[in-house]
């Protein structure tokens, strides 16, 4: 998986030399004073109480993930510039396949540079200037930038064979020079530098973890992450949610019609049920106009029940804004590689395809992961 590290490498490339300057810090006692407080809240627990775990910060465990790191000078967080140190706190690892929580939703910008001011204070002066005048200069290269320097030459080869097919993301994996590259929803794998490449996915005998399905899931959150609850129609589990399930449906689809009459079943379970439109056939597709019809309903869930009932005198019709989701649904749901409807993806990015009867579906939710 693409590591913090390998973020780390591709600025070391690009970055190139280091020159050195002041011995002036960015920073005031107050900010280090109230990072201190801050840092004991929230990171602590993971890089120490001085930000110094951990010592062994280039191990990973046994799923092949990597530590926390040490943030007092003695690991790399002196490569990084201070608005990568910001994004990294602020979004933390999950994008890059990390395990850190981001922290965007509880602190502000100023507490954040607080506390980069005291991990910072613990840095000795001399890697604080290697730092000062590794980023001091405005003409450095962004982080993208780098990163498309160092994935070039292993797609060079690639790049030329795909035609205009866009290459949405190349990483490194847990295996030694081998690279994934990910084209929409599939998968490819580079050896040798780029010279040859290789189609399947890529199991670790270890401890049997199919690391291919695991970008696979986490691309599919990504993905039905982007949509908020007001965007879809929601039939939320009768008391505690033990289970949420996302549903891509189309009105006019029989095996969706047969899971949604079996809906009450998945609630009395305690189970969500998210709906995403997605229109066999696109805008020619027979449910389209149906979907808009019932996005612009003023009850959703009413709406959504009559449609699949094939009752459609009381729904209003598809034109306002809402219905626009029909669209992005569509195109969501080919991003992830649905293959047809319904398609059923768990919280963790898991599919399951096409229709299960809920005494099937019900285990397979609420079994843990
Ligand atoms: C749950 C554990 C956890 C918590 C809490 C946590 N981190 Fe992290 N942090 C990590 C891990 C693990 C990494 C390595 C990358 C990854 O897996 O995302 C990391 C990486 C980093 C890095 C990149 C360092 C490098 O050398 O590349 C910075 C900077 C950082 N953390 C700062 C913080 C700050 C500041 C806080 C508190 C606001 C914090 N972290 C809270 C686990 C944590």
């Amino acid at each position: 998986m693409k590591t913090l590290n390998f973020y780390i490498a591709a600025l070391m490339l690009a970055t190139g030399q280091v020159t050195a300057s002041a011995n002036e810090r960015w920073y005031s006692d107050e900010q280090v004073t109230q990072g201190e407080q801050l840092f004991r809240q929230n990171c602590a627990s993971c890089h120490g109480q001085n930000a110094e775990a951990t010592p062994n910060w280039k191990q990973t465990d046994a799923n092949g993930n990597y530590p926390p790191p040490p943030l007092n000078g003695s690991a790399h967080a002196w490569h990084h510039d201070l608005e990568l140190l910001r994004r990294t706190i602020r979004e933390g690892g999950a994008k890059i396949g990390g395990q850190m929580p981001g922290f965007e939703d509880s602190l502000s910008a100023s507490e954040i540079d607080s506390i980069i001011a005291f991990f910072q204070s613990k840095w000795p002066d001399e890697i604080y200037q290697r730092w000062s005048g590794r980023f001091a200069s405005s003409d450095l290269p962004s982080l993208d930038e780098a990163l498309a320097v160092l994935k070039q030459p292993v797609t060079r080869l690639l790049r030329q064979r795909i035609g205009n097919a866009k290459i949405d993301d190349v990483a490194e994996t847990s295996v030694k020079d081998v690279w994934q590259v990910r084209i929409g929803n599939r998968y490819i794998y580079l050896l040798e530098g780029g010279k040859y490449a290789l189609m399947g996915d890529l199991v670790n005998l270890e401890n049997g973890r199919n690391l291919t399905e695991q970008s696979r899931r986490v691309a599919v959150v990504e993905t039905i992450s982007e949509f908020d609850d007001t965007d879809l129609v929601i039939f939320e589990a009768n008391g505690e949610t033990k289970a949420t399930l996302n549903v891509f449906t189309d009105t006019s689809c029989p095996y969706c019609q047969k899971l949604h009459s079996e809906i009450d079943n998945l609630q009395e379970a305690g189970i969500t049920v998210r709906y995403f439109p997605y229109a066999r056939g696109g805008s020619g597709g027979p449910g389209y106009n149906h979907l808009r019809s019932v996005w612009c309903a003023e009850d959703r869930s009413q709406a959504m029940t009559d449609a699949k009932n094939q009752l459609f005198d009381d729904l209003p019709p598809g034109d306002c804004d809402a219905a626009a989701m029909i669209d992005r649904g569509y195109l969501a749901g080919n991003k992830i590689g649905i293959s047809g409807t319904p398609a059923l993806i768990k919280s963790n990015g898991e599919k399951i395809e096409g229709y299960r009867p809920y005494q099937e579906l019900i285990p397979l939710l609420l079994q843990q992961p």
